[in-house]
């Protein structure tokens, strides 16, 4: 017997999600075609620089420091790392993988970053959550600012909330256009609604395949203050960075750490099992009476009430990360990066070489992004026949077998209603993701780029 729930409403499923979802199924039907199946669809990090064992090595040589150094007096004593590690701790969590990450994250990007403004997250994701259920948490109606289109998981977390609602704002190639983001933040206020923030993703934008240039982020960041918004930036991909270090554009977190929710996740530079995060924020917001009060604070209540804790032994481990070999603290993340960008450099060659050469004669007819960071390159088609619906996936896998994730699903629901085809010209081709490694990765990769190319000849008119 069915329980009664009539207040229980259905969420729909995430684009990725139901890719995922079909994917034995169409799979099966590629291979009972002969083929062999493409991978130009999956978000996660590469097999290869998530074999975890060097980490673990690393780790458990850093703990073994910790157990000499903290058991100097008495080697039968507890290690404090220990006995944090296995223990109810503060909400914030151990303070030493704080003040670590503070020291050295804070010192990559500039920012005089405050251990105790540092709040331990479930990854980014975690972040976006307890961001969202502080503002929800009124009851009242908000509205959350983002982009056309946005990340799945932000969508999937903020539709959650009946009292909520996305307005979007569209992208060009160097932003989120102004006019628009100006126009939503007036509209949601007009339609009763408290604007919660702007949620994005300025870095290797998950899905747009690009990174926002310095002068739209002035730009935005200057109509967030003129409106007295938050900025919550969510930053996976910081580090998975194509740019040189000069042309890299500063974060929001670095232009103003006081109108920015930073969300910062070990998914990527490190890994994304045990899920680590942090939220960082200098902001204050003026609640009831007029009163003043740091947001950390607020977030802090929110994270004792929601995750409880985060685990401490997971942020300990984080902080091996943030040594080096002697168990000095290092003095940036760029060279743990550096380690990873071997392999995604690699890769987006492959993808930008491969596209170009296999699509030559069709330029005018398609586009993609060249990303400076991220996993993501979007590709569009210019020609009205081709609608990039659930079908034309089915039929890339199927008779191609090739694995793309279609772009509409990424689009709120007011993007859809300003432009009914939003998305539909438009493909999320991700090089992060393959199956094997090393030289089966590039084989993978070049072969899959080679048959995404095919299939495009195959499929224009
Ligand atoms: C934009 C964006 N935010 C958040 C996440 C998830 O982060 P985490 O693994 O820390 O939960 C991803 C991962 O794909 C992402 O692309």
């Amino acid at each position: 017997m069915a329980i009664d729930a009539p207040e229980i409403i259905r969420q729909p499923v995430s684009v990725t999600r139901k890719m995922s979802a079909s994917l034995p199924e169409l799979r099966a039907i590629a291979q009972a075609n002969g083929l062999t199946i493409h991978h130009l669809g999956a978000g996660y990090p590469n097999p290869e620089v998530t074999d975890p064992r060097g980490f673990i090595a690393h780790e458990q040589a850093f703990f073994e420091h910790l157990r000499e150094r903290q058991g100097l007096n008495d080697p039968e004593a507890l290690p404090e790392f220990l006995r944090e590690s296995y223990n109810y701790t503060d909400t914030l969590g151990p303070a030493s993988p704080r003040e670590a990450f503070a020291a050295v994250y804070g010192a990559d990007w500039g920012v005089d970053m405050a251990p105790e403004l540092l709040l331990p997250t479930v990854g980014a994701t975690g972040g976006i959550s307890l961001v969202c259920s502080l503002f929800e948490r009124p009851g009242t109606p908000v509205a959350y600012i983002t982009d056309a289109p946005t990340y799945a998981g932000f969508l999937a977390r903020a539709t959650l909330c009946q009292h909520a609602r996305i307005y979007s704002v569209d992208l060009d190639d160097e932003g989120p256009d102004l006019g628009q983001f100006r126009a939503a933040i007036e509209q949601a206020r007009a339609d009763g609604y408290r604007v919660g923030c702007y949620y994005t993703i300025p870095d290797g934008h998950n899905p747009a395949g690009f990174s926002f240039s310095g002068p739209r982020r002035e730009a935005i960041l200057e109509i967030a203050r003129e409106e007295g918004i938050l900025i919550v930036e969510d930053a996976p991909y910081v580090y998975i960075s194509y740019a040189a270090a000069e042309d890299r554009p500063a974060p929001f977190f670095a232009m103003d750490p006081s109108q920015t929710v930073h969300l910062f996740t070990g998914s990527k530079i490190g890994l994304p099992g045990p899920r680590i995060g942090f939220i960082y924020t200098e902001a204050e917001l003026a609640i009831r009476d007029g009163e003043k009060v740091a947001l950390l604070d607020l977030l802090l209540t929110e994270a004792a009430a929601d995750v409880l804790f985060q685990n401490p032994q997971a942020l300990w481990s984080f902080e091996s990360l943030l040594v080096d070999e002697n168990f000095e603290r290092r003095e940036s993340l760029w060279p743990v990066a550096e380690k990873k960008l071997d392999v995604y450099r690699e890769n987006r060659r492959i993808l930008l070489d491969g596209l170009d050469a296999e699509l030559v004669a069709y330029r005018d007819r398609v586009s993609w992004t060249v990303p400076e960071a991220g996993f993501f390159s979007v590709f569009t088609f210019h020609d009205d026949s081709i609608v990039t619906d659930d079908d034309f996936i089915a039929k890339l896998v199927a008779e191609h077998g090739v694995v793309v994730i279609p772009m509409y699903g990424f689009y709120p629901a007011d993007a859809l209603e300003r432009n009914p085809r939003a998305g539909l010209d438009q493909l999320r081709l991700s090089f992060g993701f393959t199956e094997r490694t090393g030289d089966e990765r590039v084989k993978d990769l070049t072969e899959a780029v080679e048959a995404f190319g095919r299939a495009i000849e195959a499929i224009l008119p």
